[in-house]
C-alpha cells in the first residue's frame, strides 16, 4: 500500500499551504455555479446508495457540493480549512478535526483526500461524527493515481497526497470503515471513482 504525502514539516506549514488556494480564484462565483452543476451529476450517482439525509462535506471550498445535497433534499452543511466569505452552507473547519459532536450526520461526502495531511486520523474522525452505522460517501480523482512524491515538484499544484492506487487510498479507511466500490461516478471523463463505505461499530481506538 503507498501514499504519498508531500513533506510539509510541520501542522502550520500544512494549513497555510491550503488555506491559501481561494485567494487564487479569480472568479469565485462563477466557479462555483460550475462546481455545483458537475458535483450534482457526481452526487447524484451516490444517492441510491446512501440511507440517511443528513449530511457533511468535507473539503467543501465556498459549499457547491452542499447546496447540492440541499437541492436533492439532504440537509447539509460544510466545512473547509477557507470556506471564503461568510455563508450558511459553510463553516471554517479542518477535517483532522472535525468541529461537530460525535454521531452528528448520517452521510459524510468527501471529495478532498488528495489535500490530507493524515488519512488515517481523517477516518477516525468521520466514524465519531457519524451516526452507528452512518456512510462515507467518498470519491478519488483518478487523476492522480500512478504519481509519486515528484509530484509535488510541480509549481500551482494544492494537492498534499498523490497514491499508486485508488485501492490504496481506500484501504486506509479499513480500520474504522468497511467499503463498498460503486466504480465510476462520472461517466463523461471517467475522472472521479465513488465508494460508499459503512461506519464500523467496534469501539474506537
Ligand atoms: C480541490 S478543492 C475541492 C472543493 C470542493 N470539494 C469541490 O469539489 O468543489 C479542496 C478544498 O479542500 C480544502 N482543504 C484543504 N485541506 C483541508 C483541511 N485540512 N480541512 C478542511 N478543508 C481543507 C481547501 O481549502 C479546498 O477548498
Amino acid at each position: 500500500m503507498v501514499l504519498h504525502y508531500r513533506d510539509y514539516g510541520d501542522y502550520e506549514a500544512y494549513t497555510k499551504h491550503q488555506s491559501s488556494k481561494f485567494k487564487r480564484v479569480k472568479n469565485p462565483d462563477k466557479l462555483f455555479t460550475r462546481q455545483y452543476n458537475w458535483l450534482l451529476e457526481r452526487i447524484g450517482s451516490f444517492l441510491p446508495f446512501l440511507d440517511g439525509r443528513n449530511a457533511l462535506c468535507l473539503g467543501a471550498r465556498s459549499g457547491s457540493e452542499v447546496a447540492a445535497f440541499r437541492d436533492l433534499g439532504f440537509k447539509a452543511i460544510g466545512i473547509d480549512l477557507n470556506p471564503g466569505k461568510e455563508s450558511d452552507l459553510v463553516i471554517p473547519g479542518d477535517f483532522h478535526d472535525i468541529p461537530f459532536e460525535d454521531g452528528s450526520f448520517d452521510v459524510v461526502y468527501f471529495n478532498s483526500i488528495d489535500h490530507a495531511l493524515d488519512v488515517r486520523k481523517i477516518s477516525q474522525e468521520i466514524h465519531r461524527v457519524l451516526v452507528p452505522n452512518g456512510q462515507l460517501a467518498l470519491e478519488i480523482s483518478t487523476k492522480l493515481s500512478r504519481r509519486d512524491a515528484k509530484y509535488f515538484e510541480r509549481s500551482g499544484i494544492y494537492e498534499s497526497l498523490v497514491w499508486d492506487k485508488t485501492e490504496d487510498v481506500v484501504a486506509t479507511f479499513e480500520e474504522f470503515q468497511t467499503e463498498k466500490d460503486l466504480g465510476h461516478t462520472t461517466k463523461r471523463k471517467k475522472e472521479w471513482v465513488g465508494f460508499v463505505l459503512r461506519a464500523k461499530n467496534a469501539p474506537m481506538v
